[in-house]
C-alpha cells in the first residue's frame, strides 16, 4: 500500500492564500545556525519534511531544536558534539549538504554521507568541494562518506565555474571562520543567498556583496545566537500564482516579495494572466484566454528552473506552440511525460521542449517523480477533467507546506487515500 494525492479537477477556485517561509532559505539557515556559540531563533519556518529531516539531523549532532510554534524554532548548538553523519536520514534530502560547509568552518573536520534529494539528472557537487580544497581542506570519500578536513582554513579566492546556489552557501558557510578574507566569483545571486549572508551577519560574520556575483567573507572569531525571519517563498508563491491562473475566478497570494518573482509575473503578463501586483501580495483574476510564450530557464534573476515545471501545465492550456529550453537541469522533463499521460501534446527533445496546447486535460494515474513535478501534477489535476491520482506524495511534502489546507481554503477538491502498490 503506498499513499497517493487525489485531485477531482474543474473546480473554481477563490479567495486568499498565505505563502510559508522560503524552503530553499530554510534548508540553508538551519544547517548555519551550527556556526553559532549561542541559540538561534528562526521564524517562518515551513512545515515541511525537509525541516524535519534537518532536525534529525541537528539532534544528532547534540544541538538543541525547541518548537515553540508552527513555524518558530530555536537552534541550540551550546553543547554540539562533531559526529559522524553517516545515517540514513541524510539521504533524505539535498540540503544535508550544507552541513559540509558550516560543520568543517566550526571544527575544521566533518564526515558526512553524501546527499540525495530529487534526481532532477546528474547534480555533481563538485564545486562545493573544490572551494573547501581551495580554504586549504582535504577531501577523502570512502564508505559513501565525505571526510572534508583541514589543519587551518585560509581564505582566498574562488572562481566558480557555474554560479551554483549550493556551491555559494557552503563555501560562505565554510569561510565565516577562516583566517582573512575569501572572495567568491561568479557566485550565484538568488535571494536565498542574501537571506543566508544576513542571518550569519547578524551572528557576528563579516559577509558582504551577497546579491551580487561577487562576496567577500572576512573570518572573525566567534559567532552568537540572533533572531532570523525567513523571507517567503517564491517557488511556492510562483506555484500558486500559477495554479491561480489555472483554475481561479480571482485569487490573493499574500506575503510574498514581487522582485523575486519578477520574470515569472513577466511571462504570465505575456500569456494574457490579469494581476494586480501589490507590495506584498498580487491578485490574480482568470484570464480568457492564454497565449503559448517561450521560457528559458536562467540563474536568477532569469527565469527559476522550480518554475519551469508547474508552468508546463499551465501552458497545455495556452493557444500556440510554447517552446521551454532548460539550461540549469538539462533532464528536468519528467513532469512532461505525466503530462502526456493526462493528455498533453508535448514533443520532448534534448533539455528543450515543445508544447502545442490547448489541448484538454483528463484525470490519469500520474507520479510525482520530484517536488516540482509534483507541482505540475498538482496544477494538471486542478484544470481537468475527472480525478487525478498522484503517487510519491513524500516528495510533495518535502517542499510544501500544508498544500492540501491552503488548496482546500480556496475551495479544490483534494484528499489522500492508500492505494494497491
Ligand atoms: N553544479 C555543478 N557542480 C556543482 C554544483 C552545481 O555542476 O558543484 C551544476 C548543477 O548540476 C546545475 C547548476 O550547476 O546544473 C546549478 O546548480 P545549483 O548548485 O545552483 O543548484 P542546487 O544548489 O543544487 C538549488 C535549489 C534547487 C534549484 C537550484 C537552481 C536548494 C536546496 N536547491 O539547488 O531547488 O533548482 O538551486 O536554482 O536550494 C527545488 O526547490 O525543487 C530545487 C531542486
Amino acid at each position: 500500500m503506498h499513499e497517493v494525492m487525489k485531485i477531482e479537477g474543474g473546480h473554481m477556485l477563490e479567495g486568499e492564500v498565505t505563502i510559508s517561509g522560503s524552503k530553499n532559505a530554510t534548508v540553508a539557515l538551519i544547517p548555519a545556525a551550527v556556526l553559532a556559540n549561542g541559540p538561534v531563533t528562526i521564524v517562518g519556518v515551513p512545515q515541511i519534511a525537509d525541516v524535519d529531516s534537518l532536525s534529525e539531523i541537528l539532534r544528532l549532532l547534540n544541538v538543541e531544536v525547541k518548537v515553540l510554534g508552527p513555524d518558530h524554532i530555536i537552534i541550540d548548538p551550546t553543547h554540539m558534539k562533531n559526529v559522524d553523519l553517516d545515517q540514513d536520514v541524510v539521504t533524505k534530502l539535498r540540503a544535508s549538504y550544507y552541513f559540509m560547509g558550516a560543520i568543517l568552518g566550526k571544527y575544521g573536520r566533518v564526515r558526512i554521507k553524501m546527499p540525495g534529494g530529487c534526481y532532477l539528472g546528474p547534480r555533481p557537487i563538485d564545486l562545493h568541494l573544490k572551494g573547501f580544497e581551495a580554504l586549504g581542506a582535504k577531501i577523502h570519500y570512502d564508505h559513501g562518506c565525505y571526510t572534508i578536513e583541514a589543519e587551518k582554513l585560509v581564505g582566498t579566492k574562488i572562481f566558480l565555474d557555474i554560479a551554483s546556489v549550493g556551491a555559494t552557501i557552503n563555501i560562505m558557510m565554510a569561510a565565516t571562520y577562516a583566517e582573512g578574507r575569501t572572495t567568491i566569483e561568479n557566485a550565484a545571486k538568488e535571494p536565498e543567498i542574501i537571506d543566508v549572508a544576513s542571518l550569519l551577519t547578524k551572528m557576528g560574520a563579516t559577509v558582504r556583496g551577497a546579491g551580487t556575483n561577487v562576496i567577500t567573507i572576512d573570518g572573525v572569531n566567534s559567532m552568537s545566537g540572533c533572531f532570523h525571519e525567513i523571507i517567503p517563498d517564491r517557488i511556492e508563491a510562483g506555484t500558486f500564482i500559477i495554479i491561480a491562473a489555472a483554475a481561479a475566478k480571482k485569487m490573493v497570494v499574500k506575503n510574498i516579495i514581487p522582485q523575486h518573482l519578477d520574470a515569472l509575473l513577466s511571462k504570465l503578463k505575456e500569456m494574457g494572466v490579469k494581476m494586480k501586483v501589490d507590495v506584498d501580495k498580487v491578485t490574480i483574476t482568470r484570464p480568457t484566454h492564454l497565449k503559448a510564450v517561450d521560457i528559458t530557464t536562467r540563474p536568477y534573476p532569469g527565469f527559476a528552473t522550480d518554475l519551469q515545471q508547474p508552468l508546463t501545465s499551465l501552458l497545455t492550456q495556452a493557444e500556440g506552440e510554447s517552446h521551454i529550453e532548460e539550461t540549469i537541469y538539462v533532464e528536468r522533463f519528467k513532469h512532461c511525460l505525466e503530462l502526456q499521460r493526462m493528455g498533453a501534446n508535448i514533443d520532448l527533445m534534448n533539455g528543450s521542449c515543445l508544447i502545442k496546447g490547448p489541448t484538454p486535460l483528463y484525470g490519469e494515474k500520474v507520479s510525482a517523480t520530484d517536488l516540482r513535478c509534483g507541482a505540475a501534477m498538482i496544477v494538471a489535476g486542478l484544470m481537468c477533467d475527472g480525478v487525478t491520482e498522484i503517487k510519491n506524495t513524500y516528495h510533495i511534502d518535502r517542499g510544501y507546506a500544508d498544500i492540501d489546507g491552503k488548496l482546500t481554503a480556496l475551495g479544490a477538491k483534494i484528499w489522500r487515500e492508500m492505494a494497491e502498490d
